[in-house]
């Protein structure tokens, strides 16, 4: 399941087909650049998170959310509620997605360090099972809002444990400069509990932490629970009940190139499930519900997105060597990571298989910036050529959710495929649909006082 390709990923006479459909065959009919998840693979990745983490957790689990921000569309939705998972949305946008999926509200819980008024009350009019917290005043207005409407909301609140990951390392200390959560150690996380617990209209199950992305081992999670279980030890003592939900967020790594080795999903399970086990025990606490949210390695290695070479250029560079540009109908606006985070992709020539012996390439998009990169350095076969098709696998994740109109170019559509069959679940937008936005209107006035009255 590792793998950088979809499962369905194969060559048949030389060309790639995912999903049982030529690659050829769904540009002809769909264009591109264009998103093309394998279905099958998607549901196999939340059958084996849901399932694996069910067996290991056993009476203490809790929650699989997925995380909509990776990539969320109405079909995915519904996939990931069919898959019997449920679903962390962080905008009303995200939410209204899950609503239009009819995504039941008791297995959504809703994220964001701002969320607006009207983002509260859309989240506690669907009956989301939990708003997680992250501010003094939003304690106070999901509080307001909830009190208006004669309901007592759940709340989780988000901890910053002072743990920060990023793949192989993590640090640990107390005070971590970010705008996300409680810290634990400052004693804000504390102080939010107590106001918290002072309103009626609040219930807080629980607590929660996400520490980064892209994390390929499990130590850096480990440590954020155990500062989660002390924080919970702190609540038994004090006030005797003990609260029942962990959750320790999402960011499990997955491989875009042959370099990256993430962690097979039972192993990474077992290995905190071990140590929450131990800490709880350590403690005096009942093992809490124990819940997760990955997005990237649900969604991540799903999806492929398939480009077509407009044109070749080589740029002879001042060390004497050469350097093919290949230039692909798509970019940065499609494909934001590598020039927002130097993210590493890979890519084949997709329509055929070729013998020709492979040079460097750079393969770059058709935006007018220089840093308009999806690959900085790949070995293509030197016979590469316009017309040709590129597949750059492992894009499901915050390539179509990050995806702009830069340049104003449409944003690619996502099509689903299995079994030989394709369909589009997100259409590709059209020059119509960007100049759709465009208003000619008559200019008003605001208020008197702009009138000099
Ligand atoms: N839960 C929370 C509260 C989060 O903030 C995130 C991601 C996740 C879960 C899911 O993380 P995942 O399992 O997908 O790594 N745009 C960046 C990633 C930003 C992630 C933000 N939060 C990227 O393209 O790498």
């Amino acid at each position: 399941m590792n793998s950088i390709w979809p499962n369905s990923a194969t060559r048949s006479s030389g060309e790639l087909q995912i999903g049982g459909c030529t690659v050829t065959a769904i540009a002809a009919r769909y264009g591109t650049p264009i998103f093309v998840l394998d279905e099958s693979d998607f549901k196999s990745r939340i059958e084996k998170w849901s399932g694996s983490f069910r067996s290991i957790f056993g009476d203490s689990t809790g929650d699989v959310f997925y995380a909509a921000k990776a990539f969320i569309s109405v079909e995915v939705a519904k996939m990931i509620n069919q898959g019997g998972i449920s679903l962390d949305v962080c905008t009303g946008g995200e939410l209204a997605v899950a609503r239009a999926a009819k995504f039941p509200g008791e297995r959504i819980e809703m994220h964001g360090n701002n969320k607006s008024e009207a983002e509260i009350e859309a989240a506690i009019d669907y009956r989301v099972g939990t708003i997680v917290v992250d501010s003094l005043q939003e304690i106070d207005r999901v509080a307001r809002i909830a009190h208006g409407k004669n309901r007592i909301q759940n709340i989780t609140l988000r901890l910053n444990p002072g743990v920060e990951a990023h793949t192989h390392e993590y640090i640990a200390t107390a005070h971590e400069d970010v705008k996300f959560g409680f810290s634990i150690a400052t004693g804000a996380a504390w102080d939010a509990l107590i106001a918290a617990t002072k309103h009626e209209s609040l219930k807080v199950t629980g607590v929660h932490c996400h520490i980064g992305s892209q994390i390929f081992s499990s130590e850096a999670f480990s440590a954020s629970a155990i500062r989660l279980l002390n924080f919970m030890a702190r609540y038994k003592n004090e006030f005797g009940g003990e609260l029942a939900n962990l959750n320790i967020g999402g960011g499990v790594g997955i491989a875009y190139t042959k370099k990256d080795n993430p962690m097979a999903a039972e192993d990474f399970l077992r290995t905190v499930k071990e140590v929450i086990f131990a800490e709880s025990a350590k403690l005096g606490l009942k093992v809490p519900r124990v819940s997760i949210e990955p997005g990237r390695a649900l969604i991540g290695p799903s999806m492929i997105t398939l480009y077509r070479v407009g044109t070749t250029k080589e740029v002879q560079l001042e060390d004497g060597t050469a350097r093919l540009y290949v230039s692909v109908d798509g970019g940065m606006s499609d494909n934001i990571r590598t020039a927002l985070y130097g993210a590493e992709y890979t890519a084949e020539i997709a329509n055929r298989e070729s013998s020709a012996k492979a040079r460097d390439c750079r393969l770059v998009g058709k935006h007018c910036e220089t840093g308009d990169i999806v690959i900085n350095s790949i070995d293509l076969p030197s016979d590469i050529a316009p017309g040709d098709l590129i597949a750059v696998p492992a894009t499901g994740a915050y390539g179509r959710s990050m995806a702009s109109n830069y340049n104003h170019v449409p944003r690619p559509g996502v099509v689903s495929v299995q079994d030989g069959t394709a369909r589009t679940i997100v259409r590709s937008e059209t020059e119509s649909d960007l100049l759709a936005l465009d208003v000619v209107e008559s200019a008003i006035r605001l208020d008197d006082k702009s009138s000099g009255k």
